[in-house]
């Protein structure tokens, strides 16, 4: 059995990693972290990593990005693996997180879907074919309670768009400042926020009389906790310190 910490356990994707983890028999959760320290489920939450005293495997996380900077530090000192799905980590921070991954094995990924992984592997593509004219467009669609914008996976997106482009774009998320016609070396990244929906994105590629449009639809949060369940086997087995993401996970399964 895998014992885990779960990050954010009372949360939404807490909830669902904890009762995937439970349903697997692979996993046994032996403490949860969440500010908000109410126990929820069978295995004690702190409030303070520091609290935190049982003996683990690996940590999924899904918080929030204040967390993120303690949780790297406690992973690092107890030389735990960490799978850090959290979306909104850059800058600074994301440094940090690489720094970290040169002492234990984090694997990092905004979207722990499959799917979204062959996503950004048809949108390098179609890239690669319709790059030089066509322009790109990517529109996410999230639930109401989420709090960054856009989605990180909208960026991971972007960033699969811009790595087989001949020129490096410009992300636009925001045309209301700006009174002038689209430049072609732009990517626009549109978020929409509303009701209950789980996660949508689109990558479209707009050209002279057609649209080439590539989607991915999430319907439950299971897609994503199964695919942190899995990222968790991957980096427990995998124990070199290093950053690892969705292309590791992929590669290991086919
Ligand atoms: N990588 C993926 O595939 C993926 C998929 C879905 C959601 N997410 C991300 O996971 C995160 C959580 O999403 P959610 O919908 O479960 O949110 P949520 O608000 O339902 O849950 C977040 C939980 O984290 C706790 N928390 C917040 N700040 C904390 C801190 N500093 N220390 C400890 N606990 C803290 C909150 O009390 C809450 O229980 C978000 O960043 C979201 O974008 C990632």
């Amino acid at each position: 059995m895998i014992r885990m910490i779960m990050s954010g356990c009372n949360g939404r994707m807490g909830q669902a990693v904890v009762s995937q983890a439970q349903a697997s028999g692979k996993f046994i959760v032996v403490a949860g972290y969440d500010s908000f320290a109410e126990k929820k489920n069978d295995f004690p939450v702190y409030s303070a990593l520091d609290q935190i005293t049982e003996e683990a495997d690996v940590v999924i996380d899904f918080s929030n990005i204040s967390a993120t900077e303690a949780l790297l530090e406690f992973c690092q000192s107890r030389k735990l693996p960490l799978v850090l799905a959290t979306t909104g980590i850059a800058g600074e921070l994301e440094q940090k997180v690489l720094r970290t991954a040169e002492m234990i094995p984090v694997f990092k990924s905004f979207n722990m879907s499959l799917g979204i992984s062959l996503l950004q592997a048809l949108v390098r593509q179609a890239a690669k074919v319709l790059g030089d004219t066509y322009d790109i467009e990517i529109i996410e669609k999230h639930h109401n309670q989420k709090l960054d914008a856009p989605s990180g996976t909208a960026i991971m997106i972007a960033q699969a768009a811009a790595a087989s482009l001949n020129f490096e774009p410009e992300y636009v998320y925001d045309r209301t400042k700006a009174h002038q016609k689209r430049d072609h070396k732009e990517i626009g990244i549109h978020a929409v926020r509303g009701g209950t929906i789980v996660g949508e994105h689109e990558a479209m590629f707009i050209g002279p009389n057609e649209i080439v449009t590539i989607g991915h639809s999430a319907q439950s949060r299971e897609l994503f906790a199964n695919g942190a369940l899995k990222a968790a086997e991957f980096i427990v087995a995998n124990r070199k310190p290093m950053i690892y993401n969705m292309d590791d996970l992929v590669a290991s399964l086919s």
